[in-house]
């Protein structure tokens, strides 16, 4: 994980609260049962480690961010949160299962965290997980790298936090690792983002960190009027934002 970024939970529970709303149909894929030990790989502030306990499975939430583990032992204090690295974690207890939603294209040692997981797994422990694919949020990132090339004259590439494989990496990754992959889908899933006119730069300044640690506050500011304005064409429909997700849902079994 080279990524600069700051968690802001209260932002992540109120602006950002489609993230955990669109994880709930990963859990259907997950099918957690009563009694399973079930590991949640970048929980956030919890909502789907709980979603995820209430069928009776036996939960520990883990993330990399102390400020999202404070958060989530906060709100849901019955219940077990860990602050690990995901590309490095290990684990006494193995598990029958781990899910990952929206967190592991933060992780962009995707071989260490994929090694991770599978030793997390108890034999034939299942993988369920979704996160951003191949061309996710390109508009976005095109804007920023045109934006900070041209005005800042910055090489942004190097500062992009995130890993975005295409369905054949990823599956390949996984096979490689041991892992049996059953299900691999990689979807458009246009995202509506808060803040009508305001979406882009509220979403640049939820999750944009990596890309303006060196420019001045003012000139964070234009950069991000700059990036709002190149996406408009393409993102802008009837009264808000839609970023352009791609999402990678994955099962894969030990
Ligand atoms: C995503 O969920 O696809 C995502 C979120 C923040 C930054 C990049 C991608």
């Amino acid at each position: 994980m080279n990524s600069i970024q700051v968690w802001k939970p209260e932002d992540y529970d109120n602006q950002l609260s489609f993230v955990s709303a669109y994880g709930k149909g990963l859990i259907e894929h997950l099918a957690p049962r009563q009694g399973e030990r079930i590991l949640d790989l970048g929980c956030g502030t919890g909502d789907l480690t709980s979603e995820i306990a209430e069928s009776g499975a036996i939960v520990v939430g883990m993330d990399q961010s102390k400020e999202m583990i404070l958060r989530a032992k906060d709100k849901h204090p019955s219940l077990t949160f860990i602050q690990e690295n995901g590309e490095s974690f290990s684990t006494e207890v193995p598990f029958d299962a781990v899910f990952s939603n929206a967190a592991l294209h933060w992780m962009t040692n995707a071989e260490d965290a994929v090694s991770s997981i599978y030793r997390a797994l108890k034999p034939a422990g299942r993988f369920v997980a979704e996160f951003g694919g191949k061309g996710n949020v390109e508009t976005i990132v095109n804007s920023i790298y045109e934006v900070l090339s041209t005005g800042y004259n910055m090489d942004a590439l190097t500062h992009n936090p995130w890993y975005f494989p295409s369905i054949g990496e990823y599956t390949s990754l996984l096979e490689s690792k041991g892992f049996r992959v059953t299900l691999a889908h990689h979807f458009n899933r246009p995202t509506r983002l808060h803040g009508g006119k305001n979406g882009i730069t509220g979403w640049l300044t939820h999750f944009g960190d990596s890309f303006f640690t060196k420019l001045a506050p003012e000139e964070k500011t234009t950069a991000f009027e700059k990036i709002s304005q190149l996406t408009e064409r393409t993102l802008w429909k009837e009264d808000s934002f839609y970023a352009d997700y791609k999402r990678l849902r994955i099962i894969a079994y030990k």
